[in-house]
């Protein structure tokens, strides 16, 4: 293992089916669906860039090669725009990631999270940040920044962690911890992959930000099946409790789970409202909505 202090590589897993957004998916991939005009990849690609990030890994399916594309070099249309418009040549390449640093995994089949994240264990050599592109968060700090920043001072595990309504925790991981109320950091004592009410231990959970220590990858290489006949990331994190120190951070940020269309029609209208550009023209639409003036 090279380096163990610094984090400079992210794990993208892309290969999701993407079923809660059907029938848009079956051809487009949501990692590329805008919010406003940036798709949701390159929030998260900026995310990790602005944390220090400098090796990129897309674990994506061979129908969505075309999300990793994205931040590649597109000549034809930048001998286009180069005579035509250089200001629109200049967003498309500001967003390109130097060839050597774009690594694409395969993962042949939806087995998971933590399955995706084994995919690409022959490009991690430490400890590595995870990024779930759909969960799109708006912040002062980049949120992976945050976490990198939490990892260094502790020197373990640290995952992003927000608190929901009791009638959601079935749609995500949940930590037990018993130091939530005293602290943005928590030691997390359990975990438990989408359960029910009933079984929650509380109402903290996991979002799609996770930096992690280079002992995961033994836990995921396990391949032990969780829900959904999946391996689960979180099982793998349960495991690892055993045997070194897991943390929670509530981190700085507003988010919006863009992976369905109610969260990501409320981050169009939140961006919209924070741009400049767009914000006299949101709010003229919603005041309009509301008084039912349509
Ligand atoms: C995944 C993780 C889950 C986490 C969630 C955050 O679930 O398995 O623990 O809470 O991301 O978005 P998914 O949304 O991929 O089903």
């Amino acid at each position: 293992m090279k380096n163990i202090e610094n984090i400079k590589t992210v794990v993208f897993p892309v290969a999701g089916l993407g079923s809660r957004f059907l029938p848009a998916t079956k051809s487009v991939a949501k990692e590329l669906f805008p919010i406003l005009n940036i798709p949701l990849i390159e929030y998260a690609v900026d995310e990790a860039k602005k944390s220090g990030i400098e090796k990129f890994i897309f674990v994506i399916s061979r129908e969505k090669l075309q999300v990793a594309r994205h931040f590649e070099t597109n000549s034809k249309l930048e001998r286009e725009l180069k005579s035509k418009n250089k200001k629109f040549l200049e967003v498309i390449t500001k967003n390109r990631i130097p060839k050597n640093n774009i690594f694409k995994v395969f993962q042949e089949r939806p087995l998971g999270l933590g399955h995706a994240i084994w995919c690409a264990r022959k490009y991690i050599d430490g400890p590595f940040a995870v990024v779930l592109p759909d969960d799109l968060v708006f912040s002062k700090t980049p949120c992976i920044q945050q976490l990198v920043d939490i990892y260094k001072k502790h020197k373990t595990s640290v995952i992003g962690i927000q608190e929901v309504s009791m009638d959601r925790v079935n749609q995500y991981g949940i930590i037990k911890t018993d130091n939530q109320k005293t602290n943005d950091i928590m030691t997390i004592q359990d975990i438990v992959e989408k359960p029910s009410i009933k079984r929650a231990p509380s109402n903290l959970a996991i979002i799609g930000r996770y930096v992690l220590s280079y002992n995961i990858i033994e836990e995921l290489s396990k391949k032990q099946t969780g829900v959904g006949g999946e391996i689960q990331l979180t099982d793998a994190l349960k495991n690892s409790i055993n045997t070194s120190r897991v943390l929670g951070y509530k981190f700085e940020g507003k988010r919006f789970d863009c992976g369905n269309v109610m969260g990501a029609i409320e981050a169009q209208v939140f961006a919209a409202l924070k741009e400049d550009l767009y914000k006299k023209d949101m709010t003229k639409i919603l005041q309009k909505f509301l008084k039912k003036d349509y």
